[in-house]
């Protein structure tokens, strides 16, 4: 039996939408989409510097935007699902074939769907398993994987970490679920990973910027982190993993300056912008006082 010596997980791809990673050749060269192609140059150069090979991977939901129905469609490159699978299936096929076992844990179904259309994923990549959670024996420890942190609103990423390993022990007390020494969650687009000498909790990062939800939603709170984490065995470590996080930084918004506000026209090219939402030429102005486009 082979004991599990490298692991990784990579989700919340959310691709399909206007402000995800995409592949390449699935991205219009007009408009630009300067957002999308940092995270495209990020991507790269996580999937360039995996380990040749990992023993499992775990695709941790939300690999694709949805049908976006609250906006009817507007965030998106795509309304259909299936041309969203199959850039998920492109992005993620390089790993895959470095992955001995591929697990996937259902997203929410807003972006997943209710429907299962990762089905076709799940044949495509050769995804062992696909399941609301795991858990699966490290040999040193349970490890637990899915994609909802426990619900309930907590304003600090540490107590929700805290509070999911408590309930973890109280429910493995109570002999209701298996002991979890390590516990992974996604959904919060965040990285952040909480130790006791019990249990780790880690919540995974994703590969989507600010939208339009999260900006108006929280626009400081809700800052995501871009990347993927990988679990490596490690006998100094306290459970003999450690966990590293392979992280990306979040391009800032455009600060306009002075000298823009002084002249006539900002440069709207923003990476959080979708191109021709952001800022215009202003009108020159007209003898008449009108642009004439009113009509
Ligand atoms: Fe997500
Ligand atoms: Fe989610």
């Amino acid at each position: 039996m082979n004991t599990p010596k490298r692991i990784l997980f990579v989700g919340d791809l959310h691709t399909g939408g206007h402000h995800s990673v995409l592949p390449r050749k699935r991205l219009p060269e007009f408009p630009e989409f300067p957002g999308i192609r940092y995270l495209n140059d990020c991507w790269d150069n996580a999937v360039f510097n995996l380990p040749e090979m990992v023993d499992i991977t775990f695709f941790m939901g939300d690999l694709v935007e949805g049908t976006n129905r609250k906006a009817e469609g507007t965030g998106l490159f795509s309304t259909k699902l299936s041309d969203q699978v199959e850039s998920a299936i492109e992005l993620l096929a390089p790993i895959a074939a470095r992955s001995k076992t591929v697990f996937r844990v259902k997203g929410t179904d807003y972006h997943d769907s209710v429907h299962n259309p990762l089905l076709a994923l799940d044949i495509e990549l050769g995804v062992r398993k696909a399941r609301q959670v795991f858990d699966v024996d490290l040999g040193s420890g349970i490890l637990n994987v899915a994609h909802h942190p426990s619900g309930g609103g907590a304003l600090y990423l540490g107590t929700k970490l805290d509070k999911e390993q408590r309930l973890a022990g109280l429910a493995a007390l109570a002999k209701k679920v298996p002991h979890a020494r390590w516990i992974f969650r996604a959904h919060l687009h965040n990285f952040a990973h909480f130790i006791t000498p019990m249990r780790e909790v880690i919540l995974t990062p994703c590969w989507k910027l600010p939208d339009a939800y999260s900006v108006k939603g929280n626009y400081f709170g809700w800052q995501p982190d871009i990347g993927m984490v990988l679990m490596e065995e490690d006998e100094r470590s306290l459970s003999g993993f450690r966990v590293v996080p392979i992280l990306y930084d979040l391009p800032q918004p455009r600060v306009i300056t002075q000298e823009e506000l002084d002249g006539t026209m900002i440069d709207y090219v923003d990476v959080f912008d979708k191109p021709l939402e952001g800022f215009v030429e202003l009108p020159e102005e007209s003898e008449e006082g009108g642009t004439g486009d009113e009509d």
